[in-house]
């Protein structure tokens, strides 16, 4: 399609016309200041940006659209910014990602009602970069992301301190009487100590970095701290990038296609990426029309060890591995597995990029010949306990739990967790299973991260520091342990989770990839038929959680809302006067 065409078909739609309705849509514009010259058919930018004070991790992203603009208007285009709704992880409640599916429409209603010709994403907590792409992808106008960035290493009596991963670790201390309470506030401060996301491999890092990887962003974009001059060169450059994108016509779905997701998911296991990855993909696949399944993940990391020594499944934090080469070293790195000949929205071939980093620090990241882990990527577990899938991510857990059979120790939901725990009644040992139910997407509603269930407190004093824990949850992507993940169907939907009883056996086998309750096919056909459904979840008649709950698909299919899957194209069949 030519630009012309292109044009025509969209921002020139508005600003094109000399009758009411083309006075109507530059005449309030002017009230922003603009003159009548840049209303010239030139391509209309949009910003959407998640900026909030609510999510701190976003929170300098208003001063980041500053230098898309000067990007934008140096190579000839209109850039207008524009908010989303925005979730921040460590904030929102019950969950941020009971929010994503909502932040999704927001985005796509705003792109598509708009006269824009393209549109950069902003976005990093989280929840916030998966749920522009899933709306973007709706629309699919030529697109690119602009991630907030990590922030710096954080710092604490003269060591690293790791977002989330080391809260975590501090929290048991705490609890196993190792850490004092004053010097468990001392460290707060320390470890947020500039703008950025968390700057372990969390789900918000694994998603920029995974968008870079797919050809999406500019390179560096995943791993460049927040606060680095250098993100704002790259905001500046995307700036210019995305005129010419509108002016070849390059719609996302030219970049985003099943060969880069691939390269995505391989990345995603190369660099220990956060489970919710999974999720994300598979929603936004959905979105795209990408043909791609839970056991996808599985066959696409399987030969991909792991190459990034960086918490939570190793020991560095994301600063560093920026230092060593970031995400362009590892697709070096990862060299024939990867579909090196696919285009990004840099103008550069992924090989290109590849072809052109280093690996400046082979402590940080390691090689093929020589990875910081054999067991990376992500495993999908089947068995009569997950029919539709479960998953784990081994680098983040312990070698020796990665096959193992126990009773198990069975909440039926959050509540139940807190309130028995800590009991010293708790029938448990450190071989139990520990099993969390309610708490996928109906059930909690918006499926939360804790499936890295606590260590009773009883077996933390003793030593224990990990077990084997299965839910229908999330787990944030700063967490670790052998944690069994988005068991599928959830039990809030009478999957087999729903049926387990204290004392029970399980089966978990991770290099069979298996997942089993061992009782006999007539009992669980007895415990299904007496089933009632869980009695203590909570109702919401109406609003958007009555919404949410009415269509949630289940995690092995993304979590998207039914009737959002697929896409609706940028066009608007009718005028606004
Ligand atoms: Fe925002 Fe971790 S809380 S990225």
């Amino acid at each position: 399609m030519s630009n012309d065409k292109k044009n025509k078909a969209r921002s020139t739609e508005s600003f094109g016309k000399n009758d009411k309705d083309g006075f109507i849509h530059r005449s309030w514009m002017k009230s922003e200041g603009l003159p009548d010259h840049v209303f010239d058919g030139r391509p209309v930018i949009g910003i959407c940006n998640t900026w909030s004070e609510l999510t701190p991790c976003n929170s300098h992203l208003r001063d980041i659209a500053e230098y898309v603009k000067r990007g934008v208007w140096e190579a000839g285009g209109l850039p207008l910014e524009f908010p989303v709704m925005s979730t921040g992880e460590a904030l929102m409640r019950p969950t941020a990602m009971l929010f994503r599916n909502l932040v999704s429409m927001d985005v796509e209603e705003s792109i598509r009602g708009n006269p824009i010709d393209g549109v950069v994403l902003l976005g990093g907590c989280d929840k916030t970069t998966p749920a522009q792409l899933m709306g973007a992808a709706s629309v699919d106008l030529p697109t690119m992301i602009i991630s907030s960035g990590p922030m710096l290493n954080g710092k604490h009596c003269g060591a690293d301190v790791g977002s989330g991963t080391d809260v975590w670790k501090f929290s048991e201390d705490v609890r196993a009487g190792k850490m004092s309470m004053e010097e468990f506030m001392n460290a707060e401060a320390g470890m947020s100590r500039s703008t950025g996301t968390c700057m372990t491999m969390g789900s918000a890092s694994t998603f920029a970095c995974v968008v870079e990887a797919m050809g999406l962003s500019m390179p560096f974009n995943g791993t460049a701290p927040g606060v680095d001059a250098r993100r704002k060169t790259m905001s500046h450059l995307t700036g210019n990038r995305i005129v010419e994108l509108v002016k070849e016509d390059q719609k996302l779905s030219s970049y985003l296609t099943r060969e880069a997701m691939e390269n995505g998911i391989r990345v995603l296991a190369a660099i220990g990426g956060s489970t919710n990855a999974v999720i994300h993909l598979q929603a936004i696949a959905g979105r795209m029309g990408v043909n791609l399944n839970l056991d996808d993940f599985d066959i696409l990391t399987k030969d991909i060890p792991l190459l990034v020594d960086i918490q939570p499944s190793g020991k560095y934090l994301m600063e560093d591995f920026h230092y060593a080469g970031g995400v362009p070293a590892i697709l070096k790195s990862l060299g024939h597995l990867l579909n090196s000949d696919i285009e990004t929205v840099s103008g550069k071939t992924i090989g290109e990029i590849a072809d052109m980093s280093e690996v400046y620090n082979d402590d940080v990241l390691g090689s093929l010949e020589k990875p910081v882990k054999k067991n990376a990527g992500i495993w999908v577990l089947k068995g009569n306990l997950a029919p539709r899938g479960a998953i784990i991510k081994p680098s983040a857990a312990t070698e020796e739990l990665l096959v193992h059979e126990a009773k198990a120790v069975v909440f039926q939901n959050i509540e139940d967790l807190k309130a028995r725990l800590d009991s010293p009644e708790l029938d448990v040992d450190q071989n139990s299973i520990l099993v969390l139910k309610g708490c996928g997407p109906k059930g909690y509603p918006g499926m939360p991260e804790v499936g890295n269930m606590p260590i009773p407190q009883k077996l933390l004093e003793k030593g224990v520091r990990d077990m084997v824990r299965i839910s229908d949850a999330r787990m944030s992507g700063t967490a670790f342990g052998t944690v069994i993940l988005h068991v599928s169907p959830e039990a809030e939907s009478a999957g087999p989770l729903a049926f387990v009883e204290d004392g029970d056996v399980i089966r978990f086998d991770g290099p069979a990839r298996s997942l089993d309750l061992l009782i006999s096919e007539e009992e669980f056909v007895r415990r299904a038929a007496n089933w009632q459904g869980p009695e203590t979840a909570p109702k919401y008649g109406r609003g958007y959680y009555k919404l949410y709950i009415d269509h949630v698909l289940q995690a092995d299919e993304g979590a998207d809302l039914d009737f959002l899957v697929g896409k609706s194209s940028s066009e608007v069949k009718r005028e606004s006067h």
